[in-house]
């Protein structure tokens, strides 16, 4: 059985008398340890769909079951424990806590499952070393660079060794440089921990990381693409072009 199973997911939205069908049909098995992309344009669903994926939301009708277990079997509890323990999630703007360093903002999950203050900062640690920051464990959020504070959030979003990492346009608010780093931090958890990623992008060089992509238009699943080889070294070469491009675009300004 794969982990994610929907069937015929449709989500409106109702404001008044206005009803906005957002999902018309959605279809989608994901197995565990795969790596999903979702692409398609704004307005498609795709937040959504990726909303109702992480238990954020429900579905106005369709099946759903994660690992098994139908979603509206669960009571709001039940929700909020399958969140804090089955899924990782990380979005476009790193949401963490500007108050709290950089360990204490990926001990803070744990803080929801009763752990105390120690094995949360174990946890923390082994989390943050996986994203390389050990260094940065007593840095506030405004003394990380934007890339930093997205490897935060990931430590955040994995530190209770989740199955599932849901990533909203991960890449979205960072350059190139950084997206391939974000991009081998998932590669290597994927390959390595067995976690199972599914990421919304709107770049085509970021979503060749996954092993399949589903385009979305219009609330409906409009193509499913399995990525070759060939196209994931191209998306590897399209974000290192780009890359080479900002570099020579900011030695061009200083030299200027
Ligand atoms: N709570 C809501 N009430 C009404 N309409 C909503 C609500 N949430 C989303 N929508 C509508 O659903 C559609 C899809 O929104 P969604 O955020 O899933 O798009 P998206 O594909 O993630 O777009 P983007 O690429 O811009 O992030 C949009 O037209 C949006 O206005
Ligand atoms: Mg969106």
């Amino acid at each position: 059985m794969p982990l994610i199973l929907m069937e015929n997911i449709i989500r409106n939205f109702v404001n008044g008398q206005v009803t906005t069908e957002v999902l018309k049909g959605v279809s989608l098995n994901v197995e565990k340890g795969e790596y999903l992309s979702i692409m398609g344009p704004s307005g498609s669903g795709k937040s959504t769909l990726l909303n109702l994926i992480g238990l954020l939301d429900l579905p106005t009708s369709g099946n759903y079951l994660l690992d098994g277990t139908p979603v509206t079997s669960l009571n709001d509890d039940d929700l909020a424990a399958t969140r804090n323990r089955v899924l990782g999630f990380v979005f476009q703007t790193f949401h963490l806590l500007k108050n709290l360093n950089a360990l204490q903002n990926v001990a803070l999950p744990m803080i929801y499952r009763g752990m105390e203050k120690t094995e949360r900062e174990i946890l923390a640690r082994e989390a943050l070393a996986l994203v390389g920051l050990s260094e940065r464990e007593t840095h506030f959020p405004s003394q990380l660079s934007g890339g930093e504070q997205q490897r935060v959030a990931i430590a955040r979003a994995i530190v209770g060794k989740p199955q599932v990492l849901l990533a909203d346009e991960p890449t979205g608010a960072l350059d190139s440089k950084n997206s391939v780093n974000i991009m081998e931090i998932f590669t290597r958890l994927n390959k390595e921990q067995g976690l199972t990623i599914i990421q919304v992008t709107h770049d085509l060089g970021v979503a060749y990381y996954g092993q399949r992509i589903i385009f979305l238009a219009d609330g409906e699943i409009s193509k499913i693409e399995t990525v070759s080889n060939e196209q994931r070294q191209m998306g590897e070469q399209s974000l290192d072009d780009g890359r080479i491009n900002s570099e020579q675009a900011a030695g061009g300004i200083s030299n200027g």
